[in-house]
């Protein structure tokens, strides 16, 4: 009897309705088996896309430091806790506590694309995901590869500033040190020499290089890294004095920095990467190859972002009935 009914029902139902319920059981399917997925919103926030590229947009037409402070924001996102929002949660001892939040930016930027997608499609659209998306968005509006990538990332309920550390890699660290933490958040090799060519875009504060040089009693320099190419310590001397505004901050990439281009590799292979973290991709046998490889095609470059991309935005996510759709970004829902 059900069965008829069923067959009734569906061959009676026009073509459109027909395909139009088999999209919606394979999304319902989707968030019950709990993965993300492409077109997640493609029946419930069909503009959510268009509305995070074109804030993006508008934002980093005005100010173009943003595409380099959305990137690192994912980054920091993704490894503490997954790719759950958790950074954007502001309040005591949440992950903005840590003085790595000192040196973050973009909140800004997710907080309003949030508040126009309240309007359009309310309590349906993750923190999470928009931060993913206006990740991968800020890499192709500054010449990068336009990634398609799965959504449906759910906001987590907690941010703990004792996540941060643990989590997060350092410029001091040995290479051993981060493969150990790529490792554990199922990132090999390759995708941290691809994942740091994210370093061909934005800016970093004197502070994150500066123990690399010295500058003596006489104003000259004193080299401390050798691996560092010495003209260019020179140079990142003269912006970052002694004493000078810990605010100053120098272009990553001292050749192209608004474009995600292949130029990080090439300054690498001229010891002119910045943090000593940079370097030791080039110094270190295990990489170097692969440093050569992206400096001389791009294009492997960009095809390899593209799957190592994917990985990071995919770290711990939550999904299905996990977490929650927050209201605001910046807290949870009460
Ligand atoms: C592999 C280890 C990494 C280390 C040690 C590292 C460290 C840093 C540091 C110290 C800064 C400068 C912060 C400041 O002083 O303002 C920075 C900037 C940046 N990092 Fe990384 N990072 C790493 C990997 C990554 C990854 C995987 C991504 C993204 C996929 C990323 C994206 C960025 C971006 C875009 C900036 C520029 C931020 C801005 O312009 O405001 N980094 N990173
Ligand atoms: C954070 O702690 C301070 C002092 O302990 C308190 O005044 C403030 O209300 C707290 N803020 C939040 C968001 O809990
Ligand atoms: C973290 O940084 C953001 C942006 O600079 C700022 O709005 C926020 O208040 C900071 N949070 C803390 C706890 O310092």
């Amino acid at each position: 009897m059900v069965m008829e009914t069923k067959t009734l029902l569906f061959s009676t139902l026009p073509r459109l309705s027909y395909v139009l319920i088999l999209v919606l059981f394979s999304l319902v399917a989707a968030a019950a088996s709990g993965s993300l997925s492409f077109n997640f919103y493609a029946a419930s926030c069909p503009t959510v896309e268009f509305i995070v590229v074109n804030t993006v947009r508008s934002a980093s037409s005005s100010d173009p430091t943003i595409p380099g402070k959305l990137l690192r924001l994912v980054f920091h996102d993704c490894f503490v806790e997954g790719c759950d929002a958790s950074v954007l949660l502001q309040g005591n001892g949440t992950e903005q506590s840590d003085p790595a939040n000192k040196s973050l930016g973009g909140f800004a930027v997710i907080n309003s694309a949030k508040r126009l997608l309240e309007i359009f499609c309310p309590e349906t659209v993750s923190c999470a995901d928009i931060l993913a998306l206006a990740a991968r968005d800020a890499v192709a509006i500054t010449g990068g590869p336009m990634i398609q990538i799965p959504t449906g990332r759910r906001d987590g309920r907690e941010s703990l500033v004792a996540n941060v550390r643990p989590n997060i890699v350092d410029t001091s660290f040995t290479m051993d040190d981060m493969i150990k933490i790529f490792s554990s958040k199922g990132l090999s090799l390759e995708d941290l020499v691809t994942l740091s060519g994210a370093h061909t875009i934005g800016a970093a504060h004197c502070s994150a290089f500066s123990d690399r040089f010295q500058e003596d009693s006489h104003g000259k320099l004193k080299l401390i890294d050798s691996f560092l190419d010495t003209s260019y310590a020179r140079e990142l001397m003269s912006m970052c004095p002694a004493g000078a505004s810990p605010s100053i901050t120098v272009n990553n990439d001292p050749e192209t920095s608004s474009a995600f281009d292949n130029q990080y590799y090439r300054n690498l292979l001229a010891h002119k990467g910045l943090f000593q973290s940079d370097s030791v991709l080039l110094e270190d046998e295990r990489t170097r190859e692969q440093v050569k490889d992206f400096a001389n095609d791009e294009g492997r470059f960009f095809e390899s972002w593209r799957q190592s991309f994917l990985k990071l935005t995919s770290i711990g996510v939550k999904t299905g009935e996990d977490g929650e759709i927050r209201r605001f970004c910046s807290e949870i829902n009460g």
